[in-house]
C-alpha cells in the first residue's frame, strides 16, 4: 500500500480494524449460542499511536519518540542481542496483559489457541510459510532444543553424526552436545576459515563434511551466526543435505527482520527465528517451523494436556505461561509494515556500510598497528545484512584455535579482556557494543537499526581510539 496516498486516520482505522487480536477477539468473544448485545474487543493499536509514525525521520527522533532507550547520548549499537521493543508494540502487549487479567478463564479456556493461530496467519506470509507449520516458542533457543530433543533417539541414534560447524550459537551447541551424549552419538564442528572467504566456500566444506559422514542423520546451521554476523546461503545448505537424506535445521534466531524469508522455498525440515530480535516484537516471542512430513516427529520441551493432540496443540498447551509476548509479535510486524519495510531496509545497509567504513579507515589511518593486524572484518561485505563483525585495535591472547565464543552473553569462556572491555565501554562510555576474542585479537559486532545515526558509530570509533593511546588493554 502507498502510505502517502491514503489520510492517515483513514489507515489508521484500516490497520486497526484489521488487527489480528481485534480480528480475534471480537469474533471470539461472542458466545457461540448466545449473541451478545455489545461486542467486546481489545485494540492493541490505536490511532493516536500510529499517527506520528509514518513521518518521522530514522536515528535520533526515531529513537527518542519510538522506543524506550534511554540516555540520549548513549550508543545502543547491539540490537541483535537481545532486540529492542518499541514502545506502541509493548503498549500493545501491556493492553492484551490487561484484558487477559480482566478474566483470565476466558483467556486460557477460550481465546488463546485460536490467538496464537490468528497471529501465525497474519505472521506466516511474511516469512514465507503456511501458519499450520508454525507454532509459538519462547525463544530461538528452546526451539532448537525441542527438535534435537526429540530427534534423539528416533532420527539420531547411537553412533550417529550430528554435524554443525564451529561459529554455531554456544547455547545451541550445548544442546546438540547434550542430546549426542544422552544416546552417544558424536556431534562434528566444521572448522570454518576466519575470515570467511565466501559462502560456496561454506558450502564446500559443507558437502565435504557430508560426504565424510556417512553416518550423519541430523545438520545444525544458523541463517546468520551470532557474533560473527555471517549470512550462510541456507538453500544451498539445506540443498545439500536433503539430497543426502540428512535432515536439516536452519537457526534464523537473527534472520527475522534482516532477511527476506521464504521458509516454503527454502525447504529445509526445520526453521527456527525470533520474533523478538529484528522483528521489534517483546521478548519471548519466537517460532518453529516444520516441514509437514516431520511434524509427527516434533514435540515440546513440555510435555502437556495436549500431549500427542497434533504439533499445533501440543506446543500451545504447556501449561500456565505469558503468552502475550506472542500475540504482540502481530503487532510488531504491523510496527514493521507502518515503518516500511524497504525504507527501513535501505536506512540500515547504509548506516551499517558506512559506519564499517569510517570505524575501519579511521582507525587504519590513526592507529598504525591496525593497519598490521590483518582482516578488518568476519567476512565479505555482502555476507551482511544490519550487522558486521569487526576487528578493534586491540591484542588478545586466547590460542587461536579456539571455536569464537560470543560473549555479548557473558560466556564465561570467553576471554577477560573482551568482557572488561565490553563493560568499560557500557558502564563509563554508555556504549553498548558486544565484545569477544578470536585470532590473537578483539573484535566487535556493530547492529544498524532505524533508531542508529552516525554519531553513535563516531562516538564508539573515538573512545576506543581514546582507550588504545590509554594502554590499558594492550
Ligand atoms: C544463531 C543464534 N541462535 C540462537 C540464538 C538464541 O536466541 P534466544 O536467546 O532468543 O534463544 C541466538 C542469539 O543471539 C543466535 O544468534
Amino acid at each position: 500500500m502507498d502510505q502517502k496516498s491514503v489520510s492517515l486516520p483513514t489507515l489508521a482505522l484500516a490497520l486497526v480494524g484489521s488487527t489480528a487480536i481485534g480480528y480475534f477477539l471480537s469474533t471470539l468473544l461472542r458466545p457461540k449460542q448466545a449473541p451478545q448485545k455489545r461486542e467486546q474487543r481489545v485494540v492493541l493499536i490505536d490511532e493516536s499511536d500510529l499517527d506520528p509514525i509514518t513521518k518521522l525521520p530514522f536515528g535520533r527522533e526515531t529513537r527518542a519518540q519510538l522506543f524506550h532507550l534511554k540516555g540520549a547520548q548513549s550508543c545502543f549499537l547491539n540490537h541483535g542481542s537481545y532486540g529492542a521493543v518499541p514502545v506502541m508494540v509493548s503498549s500493545a502487549q501491556q493492553r492484551l496483559l490487561q484484558h487477559v487479567e480482566e478474566n483470565p478463564d476466558r483467556w486460557f479456556r477460550r481465546e488463546s489457541f485460536q490467538a496464537q493461530k490468528d497471529t501465525l496467519s497474519k505472521l506466516a506470509p511474511f516469512v514465507g510459510a503456511n501458519a499450520e507449520d508454525m507454532v509459538f516458542v519462547v525463544n530461538a533457543t528452546s526451539a532448537s532444543n525441542a527438535v534435537m530433543r526429540s530427534l534423539a533417539g528416533s532420527v539420531v541414534k547411537k553412533g550417529d553424526t550430528v554435524l554443525t560447524s564451529n561459529l554455531c550459537y554456544p547455547a545451541c551447541l550445548n544442546a546438540l552436545q547434550a542430546e549426542c551424549d544422552r544416546v552417544g552419538a558424536s556431534l562434528v564442528q566444521l572448522s570454518v576459515a576466519f575470515p570467511v572467504p565466501s559462502g560456496d566456500h561454506f558450502v564446500q566444506i559443507v558437502e565435504k563434511a557430508l560426504e565424510e559422514n556417512k553416518s550423519c542423520k541430523f545438520a545444525f546451521f544458523d541463517h546468520i551466526t551470532s557474533s560473527t554476523a555471517i549470512v550462510w546461503p541456507a538453500k544451498d545448505i539445506v540443498r545439500a543435505c536433503r539430497k543426502r537424506g540428512v535432515k536439516v535445521m536452519i537457526d534464523g534466531a537473527h534472520a527475522v527482520g534482516q532477511l527476506p524469508l521464504n521458509l516454503i522455498e527454502l525447504d529445509a525440515d526445520f526453521y527456527t527465528g525470533n520474533f523478538h530480535k529484528w522483528l521489534f516484537a517483546p521478548k519471548g516471542s519466537a517460532f518453529l517451523w516444520v516441514r509437514r512430513d516431520n511434524q509427527a516427529l516434533i514435540e515440546p520441551l513440555v510435555t502437556s494436556h495436549e500431549w500427542k493432540g497434533g504439533f499445533q496443540k501440543s506446543f500451545w498447551m504447556q501449561g500456565t505461561r505469558d503468552e502475550t509476548a506472542f500475540i504482540a509479535a502481530g503487532e510488531a510486524l504491523r510496527f514493521v509494515e507502518l515503518m516500511g519495510w524497504s525504507r527501513m531496509d535501505v536506512y540500515r545497509k547504509k548506516l551499517l556500510n558506512w559506519a564499517v567504513t569510517t570505524l575501519t579507515e579511521r582507525w587504519t589511518k590513526r592507529i598504525p598497528e591496525y593497519s598490521q593486524g590483518g582482516a578488518f572484518l568476519a567476512c565479505p561485505r555482502e555476507m551482511n545484512a544490519y550487522m558486521a563483525c569487526i576487528r578493534l585495535p586491540f591484542k588478545d591472547t586466547l590460542e587461536d584455535d579456539k571455536p569464537v565464543q560470543a560473549v555479548a552473553n557473558l560466556n564465561p569462556t570467553s576471554s577477560t579482556k573482551a568482557n572488561n572491555l565490553m563493560m568499560d565501554l557500557l558502564e563509563n562510555y554508555h556504549i553498548v557494543l558486544p565484545i569477544w576474542t578470536f585470532k590473537g585479537h578483539l573484535w566487535c559486532r556493530l547492529c544498524a537499526q532505524i533508531y542508529n545515526s552516525e554519531w553513535e558509530y563516531e562516538r564508539c570509533a573515538e573512545v576506543i581510539e581514546t582507550l588504545y593511546r590509554s594502554n590499558k588493554y594492550t
